[in-house]
């Protein structure tokens, strides 16, 4: 079975650091303002463990915006970086699919119409822009309430509220947009379910290719058709690594776990019972 590059393994390294970073702020973040809920006791009921908790929130903050700045380097100045931002801008399509999304939602188009997506697809690309800009508010909130002191040297009292308020609602937003938004589509989506394996093998199968990334298949096929033999050495700079054909599923130890749950979960999933 075929198999397409989803993510390289730096992009892989970088989402996982955002998985942890990510978790760490949103615990230590809402143990501040939930301080008295019993979810928070193993922070506040240990000695020092808000001045730790404190410490923690400030260091993953730090850790998360340097990742945001490796991030725009990487994303400008590699052509693998380059390709993935010229295919995440929203475009008229876009518009056009989520009405045709709506429409097949609402049971206006009846048959539902095959929708064939792009590289990213519409609420890719939205959830996409939703983190570069929740990363940008709560950076720069974020530093405000952390400079506190100095802040409040030159500006008054209700801006540094306001900010406050600012990073409250954003992290809110924040999470339920991870847990509800993101959470259904890699893993809830009966499509994907148990979950896309993506962020750990990188790749994604010819079927979720079709389902999702209709017209990018198309556009892979038709390259790989012109190149003939199907090696991928010459397509454009920024394409190489779109396409893996047949991943050796063995070289690494990690893939050979990932098969073996996935077989697994496989197997559960096809059990007829007792
Ligand atoms: C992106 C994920 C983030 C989440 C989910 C988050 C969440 C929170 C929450 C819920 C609070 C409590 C607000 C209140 O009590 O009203 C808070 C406070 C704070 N955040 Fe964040 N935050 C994030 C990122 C950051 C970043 C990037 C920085 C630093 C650059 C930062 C620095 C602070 C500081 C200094 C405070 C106040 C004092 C403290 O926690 O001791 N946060 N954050």
């Amino acid at each position: 079975m075929k198999k397409y590059v989803r993510m390289t393994l730096n992009e892989r390294v970088q989402h996982l650091n955002l998985i942890i970073n990510f978790a760490i702020l949103v615990v230590t973040g809402f143990a501040l303002k939930y301080s008295g809920a019993t979810w928070t006791t193993p922070i506040t009921d240990v000695p020092a463990g808000m001045t730790f908790r404190g410490l923690l929130h400030r260091l993953s903050g730090a850790a998360i915006v340097s990742l945001g700045l490796y991030h725009i380097l990487y994303m400008f100045l590699t052509p693998r970086g380059r390709s993935l931002l010229v295919d995440l801008v929203p475009r008229w399509k876009d518009a056009l699919d989520v009405w045709e999304t709506l429409k097949n939602n609402f049971f206006i188009n009846r048959p539902p119409k095959e929708i064939k997506m792009g590289r990213f697809s519409f609420r890719e690309k939205f959830e996409y822009l939703g983190l570069v800009w929740g990363t940008a508010v709560m950076t720069v909130t974020g530093f405000i309430l952390w400079l506190e002191v100095e802040w409040l040297k030159y500006f008054p009292r209700w801006t540094f509220d306001l900010f406050r308020a600012i990073h409250f609602y954003e992290a809110v937003l924040a999470t339920l947009t991870i847990l509800v938004w993101h959470f259904y589509a890699v893993m809830l989506d009966p499509d994907v379910y148990p979950m896309s394996w993506a962020w750990i093998t990188g790749n994604i199968s010819e079927h979720e290719m079709k389902l999702e990334h209709g017209l990018h298949l198309e556009r892979l096929e038709a390259e790989e058709r012109m190149k003939g033999s199907g090696s991928t050495e010459d397509l454009p700079t920024g394409q190489q690594s779109m396409f893996a054909g047949e991943v050796n599923e063995e070289r690494t130890s990690v893939r050979r776990f990932t098969r073996r749950l996935r077989e697994f979960n496989e197997r559960m999933r096809n059990w007829p019972g007792v």
